[in-house]
């Protein structure tokens, strides 16, 4: 007899349980997360049958040298950024998540997407749980999409998709959203970590079971996860986040994990009125509006998965205003605990976009014990322009250079690049791939490159630009200002 369904509580972040309410999470510490939510109810008779869906009929071992190659396996998309963030095209059998915020281009991807892959041999399912066919086919017409093996299925029932596929065997799926879809078979509200993690779950079944790729779309919260997010992230192949922010022109979207290929890979796309086209020069396009002979903004050059990418990184100091006043208005990105902590030491806040901000606070420490600088006091902001979010210790230099020109109004010659990690002791640390990061800042003409002295040594001579190795930040500032 099937047992009676009992409630649980799921923390909606870590998608941890508890029998009881409470109201802090005691896995991830979130406050407030946890929803009641029915136990999963044990498959009634044949209705347990979902798993005929298994990675194969009756599965054996195999011997590994008898295992086919996947690598020639590969299918382009058809668009050349999106084959590049999954590490060169779509890989069949993989369950691919693709999340950001709501208007960000995700629909628009994918069925861009779905439009190149129904153009041969292929007949894609787009399934949608957010918006009518009508609506699919008044964004399709935009994007002049001509498919005609494309299917629209609006359908949020997981068990009516699954005999959908089975009965109509797509070459590829596409699931949007994740959220929208629920299974019968367990009792909570669509959206919620339990569904969304059995969805999730289903689909890389068949994924797996068929040899299709899967696509689901994922919203994401305020704090920047996929709602019910981590369970999700290790169930799927590849999760590809659109980053940035809807008021720029262009979108990245990154790789933030992928079984088949480089992680933290990135795709650069530019919205246009007629859908998503991939830039082929990211590097130029970062660098298109920047200032010329402006204070507190230098080139660094950043590895971008595979990829290196030139961005500008900019730098405000400013005098901060008196304790008093800042007491009455707090803001910026800091928690309140922090600020607090600021007011009373009488520190200047920090506020960073598109990199961390505690790194920023440890290199401003630095500088000022290192170098000399006074100014623990003031306001400083660092920026990554374009809406990219650098997370390489690559960057330490660029950001201590944008600090420091900032600190001494000076502006930073525009034909130098700068790169390298800056440790606790002021010194300049060597990166990987120097190579590359030289090749890239010589094809966008730039004359002079400031990098760790170790990475100096083995770099091949680059026609037009002067390589100049340093040892630590002061080296590095002579060489700059
Ligand atoms: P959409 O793909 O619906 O976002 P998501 O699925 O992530 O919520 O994208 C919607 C936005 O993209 C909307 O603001 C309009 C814009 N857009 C264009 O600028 N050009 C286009 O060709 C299309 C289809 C959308
Ligand atoms: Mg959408």
């Amino acid at each position: 007899m099937a047992k009676a369904a009992a409630t649980v509580y799921v923390c909606q972040k870590c998608g941890s349980q508890s029998r009881k309410w409470v109201g802090k999470c005691p896995d991830c510490g979130e406050w407030n997360s946890l929803v009641e939510e029915r136990a999963r109810t044990a498959p009634k008779g044949d209705a347990g049958a979902r798993a005929r869906i298994s990675f194969r009929s009756e599965a054996k071992p195999i011997r590994y040298d008898e295992i086919a190659s996947q690598d020639d396996a590969r299918v382009s998309s058809g668009v050349t950024e999106f084959d590049r963030v999954l590490g060169g095209g779509i890989v069949p059998g993989s369950l691919v998540l693709i999340g950001g915020d709501p208007g960000i281009g995700k629909s628009t991807l994918l069925l861009q997407v779905a439009d190149k892959l129904s153009a041969g041999e292929g007949r894609v399912l787009y399934v949608s749980g957010e918006e009518s066919e009508r609506q699919i086919k008044m964004r399709g017409e935009r994007l002049r999409i001509e498919a005609k093996n494309l299917y629209l299925l609006p359908e949020t029932n997981l068990e009516a998709i699954l005999d959908e596929i089975e009965r109509s065997e797509p070459t590829a799926i596409i699931v949007d959203s994740i959220q929208t879809v629920f299974s019968p078979r367990i009792e909570s509200a669509p959206g919620s970590v339990s569904q969304v993690r059995e969805v999730a779950g289903q689909f890389l079944m068949l994924a797996k079971g068929r040899g299709v790729p899967v696509f689901l779309i994922g919203h994401v919260t305020k704090d920047g996860s996929i709602a019910g997010p981590k369970t999700l992230e290790h169930i799927v192949d590849t999760v590809l986040y659109f980053e940035g922010e809807r008021h720029h022109n262009h979108r990245i979207v990154r790789a933030a994990k992928n079984r088949f290929g480089a992680a933290n890979e990135l795709g650069v796309f530019e919205m246009t009125g007629a859908g998503l086209v991939p830039v082929a020069n990211p590097s130029q396009m970062f660098l298109q509006e920047r200032p010329e002979n402006a204070a507190g903004s230098v080139v660094m050059v950043c590895m971008e998965g595979t990829r290196p990418v030139l961005v500008e990184v900019q730098a405000l100091v400013s005098g901060s205003k008196k304790d008093s006043e800042r007491r009455e208005r707090p803001e910026g990105k800091q928690d309140l605990a922090q600020q607090m902590r600021d007011i009373f030491s009488g520190r200047g806040r920090r506020v960073t976009q598109g990199i961390d901000q505690n790194r920023v606070t440890l290199l401003v420490a630095m500088l000022e014990k290192q170098v000399g600088f006074p100014k623990l006091n003031d306001d400083i902001f660092v920026n990554v322009a374009g809406g990219l979010e650098v997370d390489e210790p690559a960057a330490d230099l660029g950001v201590v250079a944008a600090i420091a020109s900032s600190f001494k109004n000076t502006p930073i010659d525009p034909h130098v690049a700068v790169f390298g990690e800056v440790g606790l002791t002021g010194e300049v640390r060597g990166a990987m791939q120097a190579q590359a990061r030289a090749r890239e800042a010589q094809a966008l003409g730039f004359k002079k490159l400031i990098l760790p002295a170790s990475n100096a040594e083995g770099l091949q001579r680059l026609l037009g630009l002067r390589v100049v190795g340093v040892r630590s930040v002061e080296e590095a500032l002579d060489e700059l200002f």
